[in-house]
């Protein structure tokens, strides 16, 4: 399985569409599978449940899909948080969008489509979640003020000279 992760407003699924487009696969993005199963979106879930029932949820969803057929899946930015989702992600190829803080508030600053966005300890959020993401990751790809286009490039072929290698 080819997996994205990354913080919000890194581009997962921006870059992961075009990716499984050009590799033949299906896309799956962790947060609309999710609100397929539970016919919410994630602000509700949120609102409803608070963050640690939307991440038992995340994570459930998540280990189902890393179970079932080969897509590219990208995984909401909060998704490492579970030890579970961490173990379940060993040996799968596992691609990093490493965006900055900065970057991302100015690509997605003020969606409120995004509950995480409203805390104010955002910052240090950023701060823990990266350790995760680079133990995770096989591949990392720089994306600040890179060009979508040029990312997909460098995931294909990243992707392509790992899948040589295996
Ligand atoms: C979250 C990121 C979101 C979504 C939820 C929580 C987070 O996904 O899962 O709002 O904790 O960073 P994206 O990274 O796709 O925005």
């Amino acid at each position: 399985m080819i997996v994205l992760v990354g913080f919000m407003g890194a581009g997962k699924t921006s870059v992961g569409r075009p990716l499984a487009r050009r590799l033949g696969r299906v896309f799956v993005d962790s947060d609309e599978a999710i609100a397929d199963a539970t016919g919410e979106e994630i602000p509700e879930l949120f609102q409803t449940m608070g963050e640690p029932g939307f991440r038992d949820i995340e994570a459930a969803q998540i280990l189902e899909l890393l179970d079932g057929p080969e897509v590219v899946l990208a995984l909401g930015g909060g998704a490492l948080s579970s030890a579970a989702v961490r173990e379940a992600l060993r040996g799968h190829q596992v691609v990093l969008l490493d965006i900055s803080l900065t970057e991302a508030l100015a690509r997605i600053g003020g969606d409120a489509g995004r509950p995480m966005l409203a805390r104010p300890d955002l910052a240090a959020i950023y701060a823990q979640r990266q350790d995760h993401y680079r133990q995770a990751a096989s591949i990392v790809v720089p994306v600040d003020g890179r060009h979508l286009t040029r990312v997909v490039k460098e995931v294909l072929s990243a992707v392509g000279a790992a899948d040589v290698e295996e």
